[in-house]
């Protein structure tokens, strides 16, 4: 069994996501050990609990320095014995400890086709807004390994959604969490925990 963290900061529906596609076997060979959260108001802490799933939050607030909030974050990690994080919504920007302690071993769900739309600062509404803004009729999600830059680990897997007339970055972002980010992270961690994902050279492989 893959043991796996989810690493959430508000509503937590790709954690849903994930929770239910255990539940109905379209992942296999995985478990959630653990959900941590940076806010203690995220709507994903409560929805992981009333899954029976441990749910814990650590918050920057607690802490008198970034550098205490880094280390107590990466010490409960590591005491949780994972094999897998899963960034769903994680609004903190990692430790490079955390990284390196980690190597190909944490991914993360971008509401976009990388390279567009990605990289510091877009996050959340931003990057939906962004991709109106440049007029595409195609985005999407994608799933990554997480290295040391923003967004520019090797790529798992991506999905396009269309952008239609008419749309707002909140319908937007809508569409391309139901079409792409809730089928393709739970897809990603499956493959993963079937051990069919290899990564060489910075390029992901995806073995049938
Ligand atoms: C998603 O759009 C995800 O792509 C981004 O943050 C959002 C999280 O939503 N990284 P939720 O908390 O899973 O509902």
């Amino acid at each position: 069994m893959l043991r796996i963290a989810v690493l959430v900061s508000g509503g937590g529906t790709n954690l849903q996501a994930i929770m239910d596609a255990m539940d109905s076997g379209k992942i296999t060979g995985a478990e959630i050990a653990v959900v941590i959260s940076n806010n203690k108001n995220a709507r994903a802490l409560t929805r992981a609990a009333e899954h029976g799933i441990k749910a814990v939050c650590i918050s920057p607030k607690e802490y008198e320095s970034r550098a205490e909030f880094n280390e107590a974050f990466l010490a409960k990690l590591n005491s949780c014995k994972v094999d897998l994080i899963v960034l769903a919504g994680f609004l903190v920007v990692l430790p490079e400890q955390m990284i390196q302690s980690y190597p190909n071993r944490i991914i993360n769900i971008h509401p976009s086709l990388i390279p567009s739309f990605c990289g510091t600062g877009y996050y959340g509404l931003k990057v939906h807004e962004a991709a109106l803004a440049r007029g595409v009729k195609l985005t999407g999600a994608t799933v990554h390994f997480v290295d040391e830059g923003t967004d520019t680990g090797p790529i798992i897997l991506q999905k396009a959604v269309e952008v239609r007339e008419g749309d707002t970055p909140e319908i937007l972002q809508r569409r391309v969490m139901e079409e792409a980010e809730w089928v393709i992270l739970p897809r990603a961690i499956d493959l993963i925990a079937n051990q069919k994902v290899s990564v060489a050279d910075g390029h992901v492989t995806i073995r049938a």
